[in-house]
């Protein structure tokens, strides 16, 4: 089987790549600005015909699309920019998979619900209600996925590992350093372990698995608790992690209170087991 990553450079795509060559996948992966040991490609995927080219070139079984402008804050204002990457150029990709007879995979976000915590945690027929424009886009960049026959969409919510910087790279860097960092403690997500995420993506491919899922880690909390269980297994100063709310912390973008997402239709159909934090950030400490 052969897999083309648009995004190969970034955190998912690193991981599908890894995983997939780990599985015996042929992998190829794309690169947009940051080419990797892992990407062979320079490819802008608001390119209609560049794409068109790649992946006729590539003649992939499935195209992995993870590339996105995912800064939400900037997506608020460059609101341009976010349709023309998150929606017009999922677009390319998903026709161009779909013209070179490819299942053609997204990847999504929690971000596309409310967050309203009664009603959450959010299944994937759930209806969604997008808080701000880079969900929006991404709500949309999942309609644009469907244009292809065979499309899947896999939302996800808050993907941490080593491989590129990402808050959990970040957080670590801070507490090394003895930075005291101000958390929100009233955002709740299921937060998810890249290789994890990455391994279950794969499996889905060769499962033929088409449709939307939830794709993420099985523990649903907050961002402070999330960053005080990262200390804990670090063995870092836990009292460098300050709660704040989000009204005090004051970001560009709203965010959902409660994205949490139930991810059970994903984990009854592959193998793969996405981790609980503790569990990952133990597979870390080890690696790092
Ligand atoms: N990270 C999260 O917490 C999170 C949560 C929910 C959903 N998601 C979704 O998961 C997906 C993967 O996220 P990630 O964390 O792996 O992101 P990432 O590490 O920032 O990687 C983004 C990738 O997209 C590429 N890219 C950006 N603009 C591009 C363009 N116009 N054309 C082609 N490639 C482009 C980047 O290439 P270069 O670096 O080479 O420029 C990079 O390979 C995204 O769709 C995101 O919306 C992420």
């Amino acid at each position: 089987m052969k897999l083309l990553v648009i995004g190969g450079s970034g955190l998912v795509g690193t991981n599908v790549s890894d995983r997939g060559a780990a599985r015996g996948v042929d992998v190829v992966g794309t690169y947009r600005s940051n080419e990797t040991a892992d990407t062979s490609i320079r490819l802008d995927k608001t390119d209609a015909s560049a794409v068109r080219d790649v992946v006729r070139e590539v003649d992939p079984d499935a195209v992995v699309d993870t590339a996105a402008f995912h800064s939400v804050d900037a997506c608020e204002t460059d609101r341009e920019r976010a349709w023309a990457v998150n929606v017009r150029g999922t677009r390319n990709a998903a026709v161009a998979a779909n013209d070179a007879g490819a299942q053609f995979v997204y990847l999504s976000t929690d971000y596309v619900f409310s967050g309203d915590p009664d009603a959450a945690p959010f299944a994937a027929s759930d209806p969604v209600s997008p808080v701000n424009y880079y969900a929006q886009s991404k709500y949309c960049g999942e309609q644009a996925a469907k244009l292809a026959d065979r499309a899947t969409v896999l939302r996800t919510s808050v993907v941490y590992g080593l491989e590129r910087p990402n808050f959990v790279t970040w957080l670590l860097g801070e507490l090394r350093a003895g930075n005291a960092v101000d958390i929100v403690d009233d955002q709740i997500s299921t937060p998810t372990y890249a290789p994890d995420l990455a391994e279950a993506c794969v499996e889905a491919v060769e499962r033929d698995l088409t449709g939307v899922y939830h794709a993420a880690g099985p523990a649903s909390m907050s961002r402070y608790e999330f960053s005080t269980v990262l200390a804990d297994v670090f063995d870092l100063d836990e009292s460098l992690v300050r709660p704040t709310t989000t009204a005090e912390f004051g970001q560009e973008a709203p965010r959902p209170e409660d994205g949490s997402l139930d991810s059970t239709r994903l984990y009854d159909a592959v193998d793969a087991r996405l981790r609980e934090p503790t569990d990952a950030f133990g597979a870390m400490r080890e690696r790092s």
